[in-house]
């Protein structure tokens, strides 16, 4: 008779486990997924938590519903709300946390085989984690453009506008007058390409981290069903959410992710390394 219980990985469901599975050897393209939850300890506030979420915050704005601020339909007909929300959220002004350098130590081990982020934060960049490992799903602040001619717009006005959290307009001006709109993508717009093209590089993976997600928004959300049966996937997240923990090989770090993150470093013998290159940055 064919035992058809799948054939456990992990020696049991704990961060031990995960870790003498990396340090055996067996773990070498690890795959992370993570979301605004690995931010919240650099101050950057995530969207969905109750108290503090963004969405819990934006009453002053007056919006339809929370999400418009992120909604395209709602920018072109009124920009300005986002432009007062940029103004707290634009990059430069926060830091990389430890689960940022967690994943950039991965990197420099050779273990890291792609993050996929919803941040829009570039903390991954700066936490030195090699672009070309990098899927920015949901975009980022780095460049914006023209939403109607695409026209790129200049970093240095953007700053200025973002200051004083005014509404940029189309470089060619008269020609085109069009909004201008950081390269983040809103709701009814299209994930970049870049997301497709790499999704496929979850199949291949020994282990999956997903960190600091409600895992609510698709396509992104569907990631961790991508993961094989046998690859073991590890949650670090203050709740549990989508399908984690239904897998043989669901290993759930239910906390805050630096706290899980720092339990993991310490089973790998890498939590000294972590701390100096956190304090390096
Ligand atoms: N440690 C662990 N988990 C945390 C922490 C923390 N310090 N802080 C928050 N979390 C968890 C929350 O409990 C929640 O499950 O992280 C998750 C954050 O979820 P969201 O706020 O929904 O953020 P995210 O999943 O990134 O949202 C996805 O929604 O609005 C869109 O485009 C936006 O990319 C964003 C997408």
């Amino acid at each position: 008779i064919s035992d058809d219980t799948p054939t456990e990985t992990l020696r049991e469901r704990s961060l031990a486990a995960v870790a003498e599975y990396i340090t055996s050897g067996k773990a070498k393209r690890i795959v992370v997924m993570t979301g605004a939850g690995i931010s919240t300890a650099a101050g950057i506030p995530d969207f969905r938590s109750p108290e503090t979420g963004l969405y819990a915050n934006l009453a002053k704005l007056n919006l339809p519903r929370p999400e418009s601020v992120f909604d395209l339909l709602f920018f072109k007909e009124n920009p300005k709300p986002f432009y007062v929300l940029a103004k707290d959220l634009y990059p430069g002004n926060f830091h990389p946390t430890i689960s940022h350098v967690f994943i950039s130590l991965l990197a420099k081990k050779g273990l890291l085989h792609q993050l996929y982020t919803q941040n829009i934060d570039c903390l991954e960049r700066a936490a030195g984690i090699p672009p070309e490992l990098i899927v920015e799903a949901h975009g980022s602040f780095a460049n914006q453009r023209c939403i109607e001619c695409k026209t790129p717009f200049p970093a240095d006005r953007m700053r200025e506008h973002v200051a004083r959290a005014e509404v940029p307009r189309c470089i060619r001006g008269a020609e085109c007058g069009g909004l201008v709109k950081p390269d983040i993508v809103f709701f009814h717009e299209a994930l970049p390409m870049l997301f497709y093209e790499r999704k496929d590089l979850i199949s291949s993976a020994d282990l999956a981290l997903v960190m600091g997600t409600s895992l609510q928004v698709h396509p992104f959300a569907s990631l961790p069903n991508y993961v094989p049966e046998g690859v073991p996937r590890v949650l670090f997240n203050l709740e549990r959410v989508g399908g984690l923990g239904t897998q043989a090989d669901d290993v759930l770090e239910l906390g805050d992710c630096d706290t899980g993150v720092r339990k993991l470093a310490d089973q790998l013998g890498w939590r000294e390394e972590l701390e100096k290159e956190w304090r390096d940055l």
